[in-house]
């Protein structure tokens, strides 16, 4: 598509021919332009080092838009721990040759921290209807405030039609429709199936950091929450939790932190099943220092 060469001045740079927005400026420019013509947008804001699994996100995007943005931004108020948020992997380069070859529609958007947060750079406090204390909320403080953060602020930037999200991180994917509802953010948000690996390992940037070892072995988490799922036909959650605690803790690399069956709808945990309801088991485990999350539909 043609664009205007004026918005491509100084902030934003055609890099192996996909245009690199670094300014929210420039892009809200583009962005303006693009509207008036009548475009869809669509959204995929994510944290870069992409791979088969954001790629997902963005052929579904590509699918239901005119015109697709996706963001890479190492969000630093959503990481409650300095190593980690050192050690993310940051590989534009690798995340603008991987989204040239889905097509042409698609533009990124590269901010610096001052371009998000200018010299503050602090999470808003939010309330997610009790979302926010569930599973990752209960380990990983503040996360979901920086998380909230940040989505507000690229959905205010981006303006999109549609948004997509991975089942992944599905407590993220609610607690972002909460978001939505509760500001009245005029978006439409999809959510999209988990992406895996042969072995069943979701994908997620940080299996960049896995030994090969490691990374065979982490397959066990799918492995479990399938036989899990199997059991929850005929026992109770509580049985199936346990089970799955003491398979973990006969694995010789894997640290379970966490596994939970909840209910869909609150993401509270389940006491007594009932057959109008819908649960999914979440899972969040260490291995090699490396925290690895993931979830399945039970029913
Ligand atoms: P990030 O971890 O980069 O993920 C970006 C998006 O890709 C999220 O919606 C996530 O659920 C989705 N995703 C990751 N791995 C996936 C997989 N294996 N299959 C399907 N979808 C997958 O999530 C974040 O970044 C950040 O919290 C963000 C929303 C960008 C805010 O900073």
């Amino acid at each position: 598509m043609q664009i205007n060469s004026n918005i491509l001045s100084l902030h934003a740079v055609n890099f192996f021919q996909m245009t690199i927005f670094y300014t929210q400026d420039t892009l809200k420019n583009f962005v303006e332009i693009l509207k008036s013509d009548g475009k869809t947008i669509g959204f995929v804001p994510t944290m870069g080092a992409l791979h088969e699994g954001h790629l997902s996100l963005v052929r579904n995007a590509l699918a239901g838009n005119d015109i697709v943005f996706v963001s890479v931004f190492v969000n630093p108020t959503q990481f409650d721990n300095a190593t980690d948020l050192k050690k993310y992997p940051r590989t534009l380069d690798a995340d603008v040759a991987l989204l040239k070859t889905l097509g042409e529609n698609i533009f990124v958007y590269a901010p610096s921290v001052e371009d998000i947060y200018d010299s503050n750079v602090h999470a808003e406090k939010f309330s997610f209807d009790g979302l926010e204390f569930e599973m990752e909320g209960k380990f990983r403080t503040g996360h979901f405030d920086g998380v909230g953060t940040i989505v507000k602020r690229l959905f205010e930037i981006v303006t999109p039609d549609n948004a997509y999200f991975g089942e992944k991180d599905f407590q993220q994917l609610m607690i972002i429709k909460k978001l939505v509802s509760k500001y009245k953010i005029p978006v439409k948000i999809v959510g999209c199936d988990i992406f895996r690996e042969a072995s069943g390992l979701a994908m997620s940037s940080r299996n960049q950091r896995l030994s090969n070892e490691a990374r065979k072995e982490s397959a066990f988490i799918h492995k479990t929450l399938l036989e899990a799922k199997k059991k929850f036909g005929t026992k109770s959650a509580t049985h199936v939790k346990e089970w799955v605690q003491k398979q973990f803790n006969k694995h010789p690399l894997l640290t379970l932190e966490y596994v939970e069956i909840a209910n869909v709808k609150n993401l509270k945990t389940v006491k007594r099943k009932s057959k109008n309801e819908t649960y999914r088991i979440f899972i969040a485990a260490f291995i090699e220092n490396i925290r690895l999350i993931d979830n399945l539909a039970l029913n």
